[in-house]
């Protein structure tokens, strides 16, 4: 048997253990479980320490320039096991797609590069390494017409409340800034009917909540619109939230702020990133859209679905981006009332127009970027506490995660709003509770579960008031 429980195909099983190092975003997340899949028939089973394994993948970011400094220190660490125990490495993802055989200058001790079409080749890569023993270098994009989604096993994810699902791969947006297209390819969407699929099998094994993923959802053309496919996976049954990342401000269509409006499953949560508050910024990023059209694309979002929380990107300090520009983005900040900001410093990546122009545009010194993006922080950081302190002395449904790393013996789960909420309390994995929020900070939410939404009621009704309304530390 392998790991996921089926039937090995190796003729003489000998059991070897992989460990894969994830960096950026969910996509790579959801890719680096599909890897998982495609080595347990080989016999591969995962390992929770590097230092024991036979295999060391390293699903690699290339979105800002620190992403990769990492990997280069990761490549190092690893190095080392790989000299104790003659491991393979093999570096996969963005990185990998964008400098293929450069990397392997870089880290000759590498084994194999994987691009991001080339997941599905695992297996033969592994296969032609045990043969030859030479490095590998795999980074071709699949022909559109043919592009096979990898389907994910819906035994991977038992046990889990929430998972993703991969509902298209590619941008064909050319934001100037940007290396996703470079590194992910052409977009190309997954057929409606193997999307619902997916969502059924993950459903049928206990997970509760599913968030759809792309890297544009809101040019996906799977043979329906997306705000349909929204509404038919909302149907299925066990499914108690839907969510989707990541939606363009341009792209963002009547039909899906509709959406919001009449489907009580998709969660009320939008990650909508705006990137920047001045319209001559957000030209030269090629956003295509204005500050203010964002902000009436807002107002539309909450007049549907009052209760949304909103949160965004922004990138700060842009090739030529002035003081005044950057007073747009906190004047965006104040207005927009964000529940949480990604907030990043203006990093030139290669082949992309920003780098390009950086000079022409007018390049930002090191420090002024990082003063600004101190400023936005800092400010962010009180609107999301005022937003969050609101929050205190309500009942919060919670849709229970698991136990939480930052707080021993609690809980964790997330609001509808996708806050997060750590708990005392007895609860299970996906289950929905009513938890009673005591205390709050700028990132999350704590509170205990206090038994049926009744009990609460009594409970509160016999508590002198500032035991509930104030903050406990
Ligand atoms: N597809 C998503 C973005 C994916 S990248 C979208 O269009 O919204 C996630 C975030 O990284 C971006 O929203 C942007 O804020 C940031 N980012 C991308 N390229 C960057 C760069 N070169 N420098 C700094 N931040 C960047
Ligand atoms: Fe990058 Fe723009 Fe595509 Fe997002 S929409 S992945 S920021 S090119
Ligand atoms: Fe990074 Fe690639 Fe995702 S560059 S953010 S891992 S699409």
């Amino acid at each position: 048997m392998d790991c996921l429980g089926k039937k090995l195909h190796v003729k003489k099983p000998t059991m070897k253990r992989y460990f894969i190092h994830t960096f950026g975003c969910q996509m790579n997340v959801y890719d680096s479980l599909r890897m998982g899949e495609l080595l347990a028939p080989m016999g591969y089973c995962p390992t929770p320490t590097p230092e024991e394994a036979d295999l060391i993948l390293l699903n690699t970011c290339s979105i800002r320039e620190k992403a990769e400094d990492k990997l280069l220190s990761a490549l190092g660490r690893y190095r080392l096991i790989k000299l104790m125990r003659g491991a393979w490495i093999g570096v996969g993802g963005c990185v990998a797609q964008q400098e293929k055989e450069k990397l392997l200058k870089k880290a000759p001790f590498v084994d194999f590069i994987f691009g991001t079409d080339a997941v599905k080749k695992l297996p033969e890569i592994l296969k032609a390494l045990e043969e030859t023993g030479k490095p590998i270098i795999e980074t071709a994009w699949e022909e559109a017409a043919h592009y096979a989604f990898l389907k994910a096993e819906g035994e991977t994810s038992r046990g889990k409340a929430s998972e993703f699902i991969t509902i298209m791969k590619g941008c064909d947006n050319l934001c100037a800034y940007c290396v996703v297209p470079h590194t992910r390819g052409r977009e190309i969407s997954r057929p409606h009917e193997e999307v619902l699929a997916q969502a059924q099998s993950l459903l049928s094994v206990g997970v509760r909540e599913l968030t759809l993923l792309g890297q544009n959802v809101n040019s996906y053309a799977g043979g329906i619109s997306f705000a349909e496919l929204l509404l038919r996976v909302a149907k299925l049954p066990g499914l108690k939230r839907l969510r989707f990342t990541t939606s363009h401000p341009r792209d963002l269509s009547a039909e899906l702020v509709e959406a919001f409006r009449v489907e009580p499953k998709i969660a009320p949560h939008i990650h909508l990133p705006v990137q920047s508050g001045s319209d001559a910024v957000l030209k030269r990023m090629r956003r295509n859209y204005t500050a203010s059209a964002y902000m009436e694309l807002l107002a539309k979002l909450r007049a549907a679905r009052p209760d949304i929380a909103v949160t965004t990107d922004i990138i700060v300090g842009f090739p030529g981006e002035r003081e005044a520009d950057f007073e747009k983005t906190l004047e965006l900040t104040e207005k927009a009332r964000f529940d949480g900001q990604f907030s990043f410093v203006f990093s030139a990546r290669p082949k992309t127009l920003a780098a390009l122009k950086e000079e022409e545009w007018g390049k930002l010194p090191h420090e002024v970027k990082i003063e600004r993006l101190e400023r936005l922080q800092a400010l962010q950081k009180q609107i999301s506490a005022e937003l969050f302190q609101r929050e205190i002395g309500g009942v919060a449904k919670v849709l229970v995660e698991g136990n939480s790393k930052q707080n021993p013996g609690r809980l964790y789960g997330k609001t509808p709003q996708n806050r997060t909420v750590n708990f005392e309390g007895e609860a299970k994995v996906g289950e929905l509770v009513d938890i009673d929020i005591i205390r709050s900070s700028s990132s999350a939410l704590f509170g205990k579960r206090l038994g049926s939404a009744h009990a609460i009621e009594e409970t509160r009704a016999q508590m002198p008031l500032h035991s509930v309304f104030q903050p406990v530390s």
